[in-house]
């Protein structure tokens, strides 16, 4: 071996049928399914059945689906102690990583790695990681939490136990179309993280567990949340432009631009784009226009220097005008990429060989050990 990969850039790991990418040309499908055509006839119960099971579902399919997701929402035992434990102290993410683990404790198909207990163990952490994350707010908030609705359908079920009201039809749907966009994205840091966890054999919570550390730091997941922390800090909004290209010249990463494999406009932000511009359009007025400032960071710094929005640059502004609060933006996307976490350890396991890979030493050459006073 002559030299190592930086970042791994290029380098096919592994084979998976669930998430194709043309960077090129800015093309993401879900098991040839184009993001376009799930975003706009697709509901995420049917893309989370698509990636974890294969084909889309019947109705009938859908509807016990559903029932099963509906019914494993409830979080109780540890978990909801961890949570309200800690609710004051962690920050979301930390929160996330702590309390996931714990579902793990009461879960019946812990030591089982079986292509059933995982589609199981699958639908429990899809459904129980929203709750988490709502009480976790509740608590926070010195709010009582409010329980999961079997009935309704994921989007509203979040949103309700968010806010403590159920969404408008508009809203539910514009947040069901961004946990579709962020459902699975191919091997990404997170998922690869999964996939080596699961490749020892470990079971999918660890493996989801470490990818939630992995989502967590800003080039990865955290930068949607750094993105309306830019945002916000622009005190002008009428000197945006002055603001990025002072932040460039300075060397400054702005957050949500750029990405290993799009070398063009990220496809999940032309479509979160599209929503956020929509929402903007419905805002009474009492916050910057999110929006229009977006519009013309993306302007500059696709200009200044040939970069792209990625999936999450306008998310930010669209969970924004949602009325979710930004410290939680990084586990929305938990929420949703777990079901791709999950169909990547099932793949995994059904054909595991360990994931070891090298290194290149670059370290002294072999040399004596050091002759010490009085040692023997
Ligand atoms: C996503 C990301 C880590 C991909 O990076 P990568 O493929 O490893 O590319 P590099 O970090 O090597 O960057 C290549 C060049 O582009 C620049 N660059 C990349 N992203 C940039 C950004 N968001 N803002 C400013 N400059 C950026 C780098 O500074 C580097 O410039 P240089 O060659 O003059 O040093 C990177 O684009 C980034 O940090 N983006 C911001 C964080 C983000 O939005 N993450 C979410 C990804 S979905």
């Amino acid at each position: 071996m002559t030299d190592a990969k930086a970042g791994l850039e290029g380098i096919v790991v592994a084979r998976s049928e669930l998430c194709s990418i043309d960077g090129q040309k800015g093309i993401l499908g879900f098991r040839g399914y184009d993001i376009h055509e799930l975003a706009r006839h697709a509901t995420y119960e049917e893309v989370a059945f698509l990636l974890l099971r294969g084909e889309l579902p019947s109705a009938a399919e859908l509807a016990a689906f559903a029932a099963e997701l509906g019914e494993a929402r409830a979080v109780s035992g540890e978990a909801a102690q961890v949570v309200d434990l800690i609710a004051r102290d962690a920050a979301p993410m930390e929160m996330l990583r702590t309390a996931v683990s714990a579902t793990s404790f009461d879960d019946p198909d812990k030591d089982s790695n079986s292509e059933e207990a995982n589609q199981r163990k699958a639908i429990r952490l899809l459904a129980k990681i929203p709750t988490l994350v709502c009480r976790y707010h509740r608590r926070r908030a010195g709010l009582e939490p409010v329980d999961p609705d079997p009935e309704l359908s994921y989007a509203e079920s979040f949103l309700t136990m968010l806010s403590g009201r159920p969404p408008d039809e508009d809203a539910a749907r514009t947040f069901d179309v961004a946990m579709i966009l962020h459902a699975d994205h191919e091997m990404n840091a997170s998922t690869f993280t999964a996939r080596v966890i699961a490749s020892t054999l470990a079971d999918m919570h660890s493996a989801v567990v470490g990818a939630i550390g992995a989502l967590k730091g800003p080039l990865h997941g955290g930068a949607n949340e750094q993105v309306m922390r830019t945002l916000e800090s622009i005190d002008d909004p009428d000197r945006v432009e002055d603001d990025i290209r002072r932040r460039l010249a300075g060397h400054e990463r702005i957050m949500g631009f750029g990405h290993r494999v799009y070398k063009t406009m990220d496809p999940r932000a032309e479509i979160l784009k599209e929503l956020a511009r929509r929402l903007a359009g419905r805002a009474d007025g009492s916050e910057p226009d999110w929006f229009a400032m977006s519009e013309r960071i993306e302007r500059v710094v696709t200009a200044e220097k040939g970069l792209y929005p990625n999936v999450d640059f306008y998310s930010a502004s669209t969970y924004r005008y949602l009325g979710i609060p930004t410290e939680l933006f990084t586990t929305l996307f938990v929420a949703s990429r777990v079901v791709g976490w999950a169909a990547h350890v099932i793949e995994q396991h059904r054909d595991n060989r360990l994931i070891r890979p090298s290194s290149l030493y670059v370290g002294p050459d072999s040399r004596e050990y050091p002759a010490r006073d009085g040692a023997s």
